[in-house]
């Protein structure tokens, strides 16, 4: 016997796409936190925006929750159904819709995958030039729930510099065309922003008008290794002030060890304790012998004690590998995740007592460290040892959390850099946001889905 919602739901919207079987609720309702056991009351799979509208006005008729879902790779909780809600996957809507080469401007549905929606900015001759390593699975849509940023924020920015329009359907199901793709459009509050970064809660985005740029210019790969946290800060600003960067990230010994034992190839034969992934610009003589300057400046200060520099296309990958194959070399782990961030000129305080509460919070846990230094954001992951259970593990992280919290407030930082707060962040919203923005932002809730149907207890408590 079908729920008598469902059979509801199936008469608002005859052609959509319902999946009920148990190891469909079971993929659809987690994400990469696998934290929380799914149990939604089942997946619906729109092809339109017509149907995602049906959806929300049975949704508000029947008082039942929505979870909108993207790839699912987000680290927040953000797209978990655990308590009977119907997901509301966006996987059908992944096409392109439209390419305007006056504009420079891609419009796509929102379940496009965001290395789809590169790789048709690159057939145009352009880029989009947000990325990061889950780039195949997760979505255009899921990116904007968070206000995504990753390797290139460093020369790009984050996602919501490179949305020019979205279409969003509201929590009560009317259809919310924002900015037009205007370039400039100074006609009252930015709601397209607003939505930006808003994880589900104040609307179902179904369509983005992307902005596109040139192609990225043709850059080398460096590694280097270096000898302590202070001289991180120190070599990345003496490459940027050197290099045009296009990426500048670090990990730890602790983090290459993960990634090697996952078949990564280390160029270096001695282990050191820190290592710089960095991508700039060449293409001409006078770039390439400012990098060469860069580098030989480093190892006289005795900042950088090794270094190896890609001469393919191949050796830049596998340099990068290092790097962006920190996150699945650990996932077995089941890590808690911090994603903090502080401004970079506040970044050598802020990793002093970070470090010191850190060393002293987890003697017995393994912390692997790495991130994206020249924004100001690192991701701290602490791994489950086999033998603990997974909620005695997470409630001790959790303390530690509220230490680092406070930490954080002290030198203004925040508790999500880039993977928002949805579930696994919301304890510690208050330590990064006022009260008096707290109370706005649950009155913007209100306005946006007045019964309290869009991904409901995620970012906030209403
Ligand atoms: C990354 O920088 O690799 C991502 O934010 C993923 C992660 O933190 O695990
Ligand atoms: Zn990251």
């Amino acid at each position: 016997m079908t729920d008598p919602r469902l059979d509801a739901l199936k008469q608002a919207a005859p052609a959509l796409r319902l999946k009920t079987d148990p190891a469909d609720l079971e993929h659809y309702g987690r994400d990469w936190t696998r934290r929380w056991t799914p149990a939604p009351l089942a997946v619906a799979l729109p092809d339109t925006v017509e149907q995602v509208q049906a959806i929300v006005r049975w949704a508000n008729a029947q008082g039942v929750a929505l979870v909108p879902s993207g790839g699912r790779t987000g680290l927040s909780g953000g797209a978990v159904a655990a308590s009977g809600e119907l997901v509301l996957s966006l996987e059908r809507m992944n096409k392109v819709l439209d390419f305007d080469p006056v504009d420079r401007a891609l419009t796509v549905q929102a379940g496009i995958p965001l290395e789809a929606a590169q790789n048709a900015a690159r057939d145009h001759g352009l880029a989009y030039p947000v990325d990061f390593a889950s780039r195949g699975s997760c979505s255009i849509g899921g990116t904007i729930a968070t206000n995504a940023g990753g390797i290139r924020v460093i020369h790009y920015g984050n996602t919501r510099e490179w949305i020019a329009g979205l279409k969003v359907v509201s929590g009560s199901g009317e259809l919310l065309e924002l900015n037009r793709a205007l370039i400039k459009n100074s006609s009252g509050y930015d709601l397209r922003q607003l939505m930006i970064g808003s994880e589900g809660t104040l609307g179902i985005v179904v369509e983005a008008t992307l902005k596109l740029t040139d192609p990225p210019p043709p850059t080398n790969v460096m590694l280097l290794a270096l000898p302590s946290f202070e001289v991180l800060m120190r070599v990345f600003a003496a490459f940027r002030e050197r290099l045009q960067l296009e990426a500048f990230e670090f990990f730890t010994d602790v983090a290459l060890r993960h990634v090697l034992a996952h078949g990564a190839q280390n160029p270096f034969d001695a282990a050191y304790p820190y290592y710089v992934v960095t991508e700039f610009a060449i293409g001409d003589e006078a770039r390439e012998a400012a990098a060469m300057a860069a580098f030989e400046y480093g190892m006289e200060q005795g900042w950088i004690v090794d270094g190896a520099i890609s001469q393919s296309d191949a050796q830049a990958a596998q340099l990068w590998r290092l790097r962006e194959g920190i996150t699945e070399s650990i996932a077995c782990y089941v890590p808690y995740k911090n994603d903090v961030s502080v401004r970079i000129s506040a970044m050598p305080a802020f990793l002093a007592e970070a470090q010191a509460l850190l060393g002293q919070a987890y003697p017995e846990f393994e912390v692997v460290w790495f991130g994206h230094i020249g924004d100001g954001n690192l991701h701290i992951n602490v791994l489950k040892p086999e033998s603990m259970a997974q909620d005695v593990f997470v409630g001790q992280c959790e303390q530690v959390t509220k230490l680092l919290a406070g930490v954080l407030q002290r030198h203004a930082g925040s508790i999500s850099a880039e993977h928002g707060i949805g579930l696994v962040k919301k304890p510690y919203l208050e330590s990064t946001r006022s009260a008096a923005e707290i109370a706005l932002m649950r009155g913007l809730k209100r306005v946006f889905d007045p019964n309290g149907i869009l991904n409901p207890g995620k970012l906030l408590d209403t």
